[in-house]
């Protein structure tokens, strides 16, 4: 694979969560432009990605993908080129088998030729599906667009979607530089939504399906739990709980909502730079549960240069209080082989959601937190 992209998560916006195959050159424009006005690209989001259904039922006569000539009357390169012009960069959907999961033209046996087409139009990130692959062997399958992409020649992130089946944390960090590891999301707290043989998650039920693959992620190679959900029908409560925990996890930061019509608050969340500095870590330590015990969801996770983040979720369906002794508890990674050392230093506190010091470690953190809300804090010394 390229070397040296993604060092930190990617961040970007993709087109399903909210559009599904409802795409169009349009779109793509008013959402580059909307990077640029709602601070998001000063925020470091990249990678403006389209998803399925931006091509033809049918390949060309040469065997060619085509993008859809009403949604993309100007072509792919086109729309590139306006993403490129914004200082972006420009992702396409494509699938290891043979149709997407839409039905659309999958990239099975041709994976040279469109990986070609894909230099050719300006392409630097390609989300690669897993629908109608049969019997096909999924290391082999991602290896094979790899080895297409690399070819090719232009530098290109690619993102590994076979939705934890193949347990891609186990195999995939030489081949893509994100790997999703569930099955869908859907915009809810904790749910779970059966489609037949197929399932969408809530935020809960995937952080806690994959809350033991810490090991698997590092510089460029990622966890991906899912494009978020952020602004999509959740409270601006749950909205700051959900973008705290994605950050934390060092998951990819893949905004799935409709920039052109945000609400102020959302767009504050998604563009909180102290928020974002925790997931874009040079160390890219994903977080460890430090305790789910009663009405809190406690996450700590190191960072560069002795810091710390932690984030404390209200899971309570009314406000909580926490009164959290320091010197009561050992916070510690011993995977990467870390320890809060409470004894011999303090620590100051910042809240990274109200952007205030909040004291520091030599007192109790005491604060009160609205239902699935969060408090966020880095510990720094
Ligand atoms: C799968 C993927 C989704 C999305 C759709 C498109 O379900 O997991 O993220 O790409 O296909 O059809």
């Amino acid at each position: 694979k390229f070397d040296g992209l993604a060092e930190t998560p990617p961040m970007g916006w993709n087109s399903w969560n909210t559009f599904a195959t409802d795409i169009n050159e349009q779109l793509v424009k008013d959402i580059a432009d909307k990077f640029v006005e709602l601070g998001l690209k000063d925020a470091g989001y990249e990678y403006i990605v389209l998803d399925d259904g931006w091509m033809t039922r049918e390949r060309d006569e040469n065997g060619d993908l085509v993008p859809d000539p009403e949604k993309f009357p100007n072509g792919m390169k086109a729309v590139a080129d306006y993403v490129h012009s914004k200082g972006l960069k420009f992702g396409l959907y494509g699938d290891a088998g043979t149709k997407t999961c839409a039905g659309y033209p999958g990239n099975r046996g041709y994976e040279y030729q469109d990986a070609k087409k894909y230099a050719e139009w300006g392409v630097d990130f390609l989300k690669y599906d897993w629908c109608s692959t049969g019997k096909q062997n999924a290391e082999a399958s991602y290896t094979t667009m790899r080895d297409a992409l690399y070819k090719a020649g232009r530098p290109v992130v690619l993102s590994i979607c076979e939705w934890g089946d193949n347990e891609p944390w186990k195999w995939a960090q030489d081949i893509g530089h994100l790997w999703r590891v569930t099955g869908d999301i859907i915009n809810c707290w904790d749910c779970e939504v059966g489609h037949g043989t197929w399932s969408s998650w809530g935020i809960w039920p995937i952080i806690n399906m994959r809350s033991n693959i810490r090991k698997a992620a590092g510089p460029g190679q990622w966890n991906d739990y899912d494009m978020m959900e952020v602004g999509n029908g959740f409270t601006d409560a749950e909205n700051r709980s959900h973008f705290a925990m994605w950050s934390m996890l060092t998951s990819p930061l893949v905004m799935g909502n409709d920039l052109r019509t945000a609400s102020k608050e959302t767009v504050k969340t998604l563009a909180n730079k102290e928020v974002i500095a925790v997931n874009q870590d040079k160390l890219g330590i994903p977080a460890l549960r430090f305790t789910n015990e009663g009405d809190f969801e406690i996450w700590v996770k190191p960072l560069a240069d002795d810091e710390w983040a932690m984030v404390i979720v209200n899971m309570a369906d009314a406000p909580r209080t926490i009164d959290f002794d320091w010197n009561k508890h050992q916070i510690g990674d011993d995977l990467h082989n870390r320890q809060l050392d409470i004894k011999n230093k303090k620590y100051k506190i910042r809240d990274l959601y109200n952007h205030n010091d909040i004291g520091d470690t030599s007192k109790n953190l005491k604060a009160t937190i609205d239902s699935h809300d969060v408090l966020m804090v880095r510990l720094r010394k």
